[in-house]
């Protein structure tokens, strides 16, 4: 079976956040499971500068005003995955960020920039950008390829089957609809049974409303967005899908998420010895400037600093954590008025906290390791890979009940204790309460080394690996295309 997955960003080549670990470890599950899959995506600079044994392999026609563009095939890092990069100079090839300029602000030519890669996603996927591979699947992510399905659907020739998966219904691509004409999307689709959406064009909902089937990353959240308080408004027409909306768990990367051979690592450590944890916790203090002190819970944050990720919440928790004998350390970026908050909790509190502001892969992979405890709140969450990261090196998260948090985390109850499922702490409720209720429970048990280290070896021995969920990905593109695939067992 043929794969074309069209992305905005994959790991290492680009990436923001977990729409990119996605993309750069799905495809590889899929790849072990005998699929031919291949990834397309812009060549932003840092894509370019990855991939591996890059060539141009076609000019691409004209298409949406846009004629300076190639066609380039290269390899995934490390893997025979092919990838084909969108290079458009004009559109791929800039400074700053790869949604937002150097100063934050989102690229004004946005629509143009993603239905430029559904466009080019749609052309190689009907094979007329003069490369002899046609894929049986298109399987287009979040909103920037959500227009991917939408233009295959308008095909008269025979298409590849579509799947649209949505990492995140807040996101959603809507925009004025004086693009319409420029992003040569007719007309008559502008309406409540087409993309408009509360009189804008809606590249999420295109992809909800066009493809043959439509996922999410959680059960839980496939749940939750059935309803207004998670719907973002799309409620309705997720519910339209009936039995073709189904949630898939995302699975994390062995292969880069390993305490056990992790290269951002000082130290190394697996579920028999863990002292190597230790030796990365006295490593991370000493980096950072904290007291080297092994017995200290230290607490991580690795997040997105935004209003999702209830930063404003672990804000208004800080004075109290850090008047108790903690260490707090947070590496995350975002809204630069929380940003400032934890600057400033930096300062006041310089022997318990440290923050990084910014965006750093091989802190986050320290940090993971170093702490005791990863504070993963969320108001909602689609799946969530840090929880699961931190499971993996045996740091134990304090996440909220909603989404992929909800299903992956197993609360440490007096019965869960017991029995031997706990794995962290789940609380329910939006309100900082409840949040200092769940750490203090945390805080409580850490005083028990025993009882710890076997919370922190039942984590370590959940499997979150890509296979599980890649096999239910095969059988949903089988189901979609009608063709059968071997899976062995
Ligand atoms: P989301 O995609 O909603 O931000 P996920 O938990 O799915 O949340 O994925 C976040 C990914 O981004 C993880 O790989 C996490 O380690 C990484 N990450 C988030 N913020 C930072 C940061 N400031 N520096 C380095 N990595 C970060
Ligand atoms: C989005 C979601 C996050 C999910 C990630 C990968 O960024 O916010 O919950 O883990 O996509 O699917």
């Amino acid at each position: 079976m043929r794969v074309l997955f069209a992305t905005a960003e994959a790991y290492p080549l680009a990436k923001t956040g977990g729409l990119a670990d996605v993309s750069g470890a799905l495809p590889l599950a899929l790849r072990r499971l005998g699929l031919d899959v291949r990834l397309v995506m812009p060549a932003y600079p840092s894509a370019f500068m990855r991939i591996e044994k890059p060539r141009i392999i076609a000019k691409i026609p004209p298409l949406l005003g846009i004629a300076d563009a190639t066609l380039v095939e290269g390899k995934f890092p490390g893997s025979d995955l092919p990838v084909y990069l969108i290079d458009s100079h004009s559109l791929f090839r800039r400074p700053g960020g790869l949604y937002q300029d150097e100063a934050g602000a989102e690229w004004p030519d946005n629509p143009l920039r993603f239905a430029y890669l559904a466009h080019v996603s749609a052309a190689l996927a009907m094979n007329r950008l003069g490369i002899s591979w046609r894929p049986d699947i298109v399987h287009a992510n979040d909103w920037h390829a959500g227009l991917v399905p939408f233009y295959l659907s308008l095909e008269e020739a025979e298409r590849p089957a579509t799947i649209f998966t949505t990492h995140n219904m807040a996101f959603q691509g809507n925009f004025s609809p004086e693009w319409l004409s420029k992003l040569r999307l007719p007309r008559a689709y502008f309406q409540p049974g087409g993309i408009e959406f509360y009189n804008q064009i809606s590249f999420l909902k295109a992809g909800i409303r066009y493809a043959d089937r439509v996922t999410t990353v959680s059960p839980t959240y496939a749940r939750e967005i059935l309803t207004p308080e998670f719907g973002c408004g799309m409620e309705g027409v997720l519910k339209l899908r009936g039995a073709d909306f189904s949630g898939i768990l995302n699975g994390i990367d062995d292969a880069l998420w390993n305490p056990a051979s992790d290269p951002a690592l000082p130290h190394h450590f697996h579920a028999s010895d863990i002292s190597g944890k230790r030796a990365c916790k006295a490593a991370l203090q000493e980096e950072l400037g904290l007291p080297l002190r092994p017995d200290v819970p230290l607490i991580g944050f690795v997040s997105r600093i935004t209003h999702q990720k209830m930063a404003d919440v672990i804000l208004e928790a800080l004075p109290w954590l850090c008047n108790q004998d903690t260490q707090f350390v947070s590496v995350g970026e975002g809204d630069p008025k929380m940003e400032a908050g934890f600057d400033q909790a930096r300062e006041l509190y310089s022997h318990r906290c440290a923050t990084v502001i910014g965006y750093d892969e091989a802190m986050a992979h320290r940090l993971q390791a170093a702490a005791d405890i990863l504070l993963a709140p969320a108001r909602f969450e689609p799946c969530g890979l840090t929880q699961l990261y931190a499971l993996k090196y045996g740091t134990l998260p304090i996440v909220r009940r909603t989404g992929g948090l909800a299903d992956t985390v197993v609360d440490a109850s007096a019965a869960s204790i017991a029995d031997r499922s706990a794995t962290g702490f789940v609380f329910d409720k939006i309100a900082v309460d409840d949040l200092k209720a769940a750490i203090t429970r945390a805080l409580t048990l850490y005083r028990e080394p025993l009882t710890w280290r076997r919370l922190q070896l039942q984590a370590m021995a959940q499997d979150f690996s890509w296979d599980a969920s890649a096999t239910q990905y095969a059988a949903l593109y089988s189901a979609a295309s009608g063709i059968a695939i071997d899976l062995g067992d």
